[in-house]
């Protein structure tokens, strides 16, 4: 299940972290890479620890836990750090599936299962850099506004097309989620969704909105792991 969010970020955040970014030093993103992601792997990144990735992932992580879409499309147990590149021209990611397992700060190990990436460069600004996700419903391009979120799973062949013109920079990290089975997070997310668009239509105390939502949290309580 791919989704798109928008307006994760509003505009003068966006406008923060990328002159942060401006002036931060950035490295080759291979050292954060495993070894068959690191060989098709060509843009920069911003060292993990360094002050900038820091306060910048903690503005990202602040709108995450802020935002109902990105809690009911990924279900969040823990979010990794944030982490930010860029893909000048000439700079591509080939076709890989993310790390399964990785570290958080204190050595404490997480599952992956849903990847995000946050668009922070207006698409008009470059081109080329689409992120191309495979997924059993075929392949999906995606190139968002900057503030736009997209989450998918991270059992997902995924590639960044080469940059011909501009720049384009983004955050990116992982999170575990409570459900860990993709399908099972799509089906609860459906079911949500209709929840919703019930619950604009029929009061709170509707026996059948009442009904639809417990059957929602019952399903999350049997499905969920901690
Ligand atoms: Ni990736």
């Amino acid at each position: 299940m791919l989704v798109t969010i928008p307006d994760l970020l509003k505009p003068e955040e966006v406008a923060h972290i990328r002159g942060v970014l401006d002036a931060t030093q950035w490295v080759d993103g291979r050292t954060t890479a495993g070894d068959q992601a690191g060989k098709v792997k060509n843009n920069l990144q911003v060292p993990i620890d360094s002050p900038a990735a820091q306060e910048l992932g903690q503005i990202v992580l602040r709108a995450l836990a802020a935002s109902p879409a990105f809690t009911t499309a990924a279900l969040p147990l823990r979010v990794l750090p944030p982490m930010f590149n860029r893909y000048d021209v000439g700079m591509t990611f080939g076709a890989h599936v993310d790390g399964s397992i990785r570290a958080l700060p204190g050595g404490q190990r997480m599952r992956t299962d849903v990847s995000s990436t946050l668009f922070l460069t207006p698409p008009e600004d470059y081109d080329g850099g689409e992120l191309v996700v495979h997924d059993t419903y075929g392949t999906h391009t995606v190139k968002l506004p900057a503030g736009h979120l997209v989450v998918y799973p991270a059992t997902s062949m995924h590639s960044v097309t080469p940059v011909t013109r501009g720049s384009r920079w983004a955050s990116f990290f992982w999170t575990q989620s409570l459900v860990k089975d993709d399908w099972q997070r799509h089906m609860l997310y459906d079911l949500d969704m209709s929840i919703m668009s019930i619950r604009s239509r029929l009061p709170d105390d509707d026996p059948a909105v009442v009904g639809l939502a417990a059957h929602y949290h019952n399903l999350i309580r049997h499905w969920s792991e901690t």
